[in-house]
């Protein structure tokens, strides 16, 4: 930071045993000639980014209960199910791109049973007096009515009976029909399974042949009340950031292991039931953390995402394939889409018609596919990505096809593109010089690094080249291996780099911390900003900082120094301020990374000194000193910041070791 010759005496500060005597005098122009030229923060400055990644979408954010609901998991179409009895895979069911079903059939014998039990995903998490709406496609082929007896149950248990609660469901006739049942669980219980028996009127066993497809279940309360609705904490943890971008479906599974694999946003709109699952990529990468039966259902899909958007106040940022599958995964040209026009002509399309299928008035073919899933307002896209994390040639050749053609039909949208894998190599340079010459609007910096990096780059941007593309830093987190959630040590550093974006929203204008989710039995990636369990999700310490500062992000950067500046911050001590015109507010965000404390002194340049004087301010506080502190679905509570309202007698305050603070006062 700059330093900035203090007009005023300023108290020196005390700063403990190993203290130095130094005055860390904040000082912030609050002018009217600085304000009149303050950069504007962008309202999408801070924001989310959610890939199905550690079972994000199906075991997580998205509601449904049951794993493989439509019997087409592979290679078999039984994964997560138990079956007994006579049952029997068949594929001409009604749904002609997820056509596997099951049919039950008569064991012919009073004592023996057909059915089915379902794990969940890790087991089905149930809350005490809440109701499930459980459903299935059925019909009995033969004519006529048949039953089935659906319980859950917890097969752990040392109690007489398994099952804690039921329903029975009559199906009748030919014609493939919705079932819709609700049972009401009578207790907590965090792996439960569902079972469901053939029966008879009587619930002895049933001897009506019976099919059965899309069997699933869901809590009736989810987010803001959708049918094929999201976990209402889960989502509520998003609401809560108030983020102001959110960037979807990922990540590596836009591209894919293999092309085909990629993720297809087509796949992902329309009836539920007929969306064809997709394997999920990250089964594929890393064998140290396996799971077969990763799959997606699309159920969580593109419609779902910009509702989600649309709910939590943010911008959707969709993310769409190049042609290129994985570059990590795959070195063979063959792999992907030919660089030409005639190759890349399915991707161009994917691009348009996802415009169309957000923005496109109903007369539109996409366009009317969204009002016919229930949103006929068009949902105001204004962003595009192409590519997720590619890097030279390969990516640049196909860009080179695909951006010409979006711009011409659609040049009122912004589109991104990327600079590949890492922060700083040849690769990352290269994707910076080929993204000005291809005229993206913005550019896509990923960086998981650790905490060295972090701590040696708190003036990332201060240098950037401010002519070219803008900076989306989409994918970033500091590592600090072997910790299992996401712990404070590693937190303070986010904070005290967020000061490096902040004060540079001229350049950069979108940044999401990676990966968002993470179920506590199902990760592959860890730091993560958010982990549940089937029952609780804990907030983490990052979650905490990106909060802070999307719940203060402010309208325009304030011109901030420290009168003792280092380079790289290596005292500890990093500041930003804004001001919040809309609420008439100024904030000031502190954070001491060392393990002293601080005193500083906020002074406002350009105010009457007696402004100065004692003034009432909200201070909210993180403390993040504890190294080893994190949250977890169990101790959601470990790290959490505590709001206190003070008066600032001549401006000073004490900053803790390790502590992130955020001070709003009254302009
Ligand atoms: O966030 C996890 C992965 O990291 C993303 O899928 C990818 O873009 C990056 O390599």
């Amino acid at each position: 930071m700059k330093h900035y010759l203090l007009p005023l005496l300023l108290a020196v500060c005390t700063l403990g045993a190993h203290a130095q005597e130094t005055t860390n005098v904040v000082t912030v122009d609050v002018s009217k000639k600085a304000i009149a030229k303050a950069t504007p923060i962008q309202p999408t400055m801070y924001g989310i980014f959610f890939e199905d990644i550690n079972f994000a979408a199906d075991g997580g954010l998205y509601a449904e209960l049951l794993k493989n609901r439509s019997f087409e998991f592979t290679p078999d179409h039984l994964m997560g199910w138990q079956a007994f009895g006579r049952v029997e895979v068949r594929d001409d069911g009604p749904f002609p791109r997820n056509p596997h079903y099951v049919r039950l059939s008569s064991m012919h014998h009073r004592d023996m049973w057909t059915g089915l039990q379902n794990e969940g995903f890790f087991g089905i998490g149930l809350h005490k007096d809440v109701d499930y709406r459980f459903s299935v496609w059925a019909r009995v082929p033969d004519g006529g009515t048949s039953r089935l007896w659906i319980q859950f149950v917890d097969q752990n248990t040392m109690d007489e009976h398994q099952e804690f609660a039921n329903a029975d469901l009559t199906i009748q006739g030919s014609e493939w029909k919705k079932y819709t049942v609700t049972l009401r669980s009578p207790r907590t219980i965090d792996h439960a399974q569902l079972r469901l028996f053939l029966v008879d009127d009587h619930r002895r066993s049933g001897s009506v042949t019976t099919d059965l497809e899309h069997v699933s279940l869901f809590p009736v309360d989810t987010w803001q009340g959708h049918e094929n609705g999201l976990r209402r904490d889960v989502a509520q943890a998003l609401y809560d950031l108030h983020p102001g971008v959110f960037r979807f479906p990922g990540g590596c599974i836009v591209e894919g292991t293999t092309l085909q694999q990629r993720y297809q946003w087509k796949n992902s709109v329309g009836p539920v039931e007929d969306r064809p699952i997709n394997k999920n990529r990250w089964e594929n990468t890393f064998t140290y953390r396996y799971y077969a039966a990763y799959f997606q259902s699309y159920g969580l899909g593109f419609y779902e995402y910009f509702l989600l958007a649309e709910e939590i106040g943010a911008e959707p940022l969709p993310v769409l394939s190049v042609g290129l599958a994985c570059q990590f995964q795959n070195d063979d040209e063959a792999a992907h889409a030919p660089a030409t026009k005639e190759g890349l002509q399915s991707f161009i399309d994917d691009c348009n018609d996802l415009i169309e299928f957000a923005n496109g008035d109903t007369t539109t073919t996409w366009g009317a596919l969204r009002a016919q899933m229930g949103h006929p307002a068009p949902f105001g896209l204004k962003f595009l990505a192409i590519g997720n994390e590619q890097w030279e040639q390969p990516y640049y050749d196909r860009l080179a096809i695909i951006a010409p053609e979006v711009r011409r039909l659609h040049p009122e949208i912004k589109l991104i593109g990327t600079s590949g894998p890492n922060a700083e190599d040849d690769k990352f340079r290269h994707g910076w010089d080929a993204m000005r010459r291809l005229g993206a609007d913005l550019v896509d910096e990923h960086y998981y690094r650790d905490i060295n990096w972090f701590r040696n780059s708190m003036d990332r941007y201060d240098n950037y080249d401010r002519k070219g593309p803008r900076v989306f830093a989409g994918e970033w987190a500091c590592h600090d291996r072997g910790h299992k959630y996401n712990h404070a040590g590693a937190s303070i550093y986010e904070a005290a780099f967020m000061t490096n974006l902040e004060r540079n929203a001229d350049i950069v204008h979108m940044a999401t911390y990676a990966p968002l989710f993470a179920h506590v039995d199902g990760w592959q990636w860890r730091p993560d900003l958010i982990w549940y369990d089937n029952l609780h999700t804990a907030r983490t310490a990052s979650y905490y900082v990106q909060q802070l500062y999307m719940n203060n992000r402010g309208t325009h950067v304030l011109p901030t120094t420290l009168s003792q500046p280092t380079p790289n911050g290596e005292d500890g001590l990093f500041a930003s301020a804004v001001l919040d015109k809309d609420e008439n507010h100024i904030i000031v965000k502190l954070i001491n990374t060392s393990d002293q404390p601080r005193q500083c002194q906020l002074l406002f340049k350009g105010q009457k000194s007696a402004d100065n004087t004692p003034r009432s301010a909200t201070v909210t506080t993180l403390d993040l000193s504890t190294y080893e502190a994190e949250n977890t679905p169990g101790q959601p509570e470990q790290v959490s910041p505590v709001t206190t309202t003070l008066t600032l007698t001549d401006g000073t305050l004490t900053l803790p070791a390790k502590t992130f603070k955020v001070v709003v006062l009254d302009r």
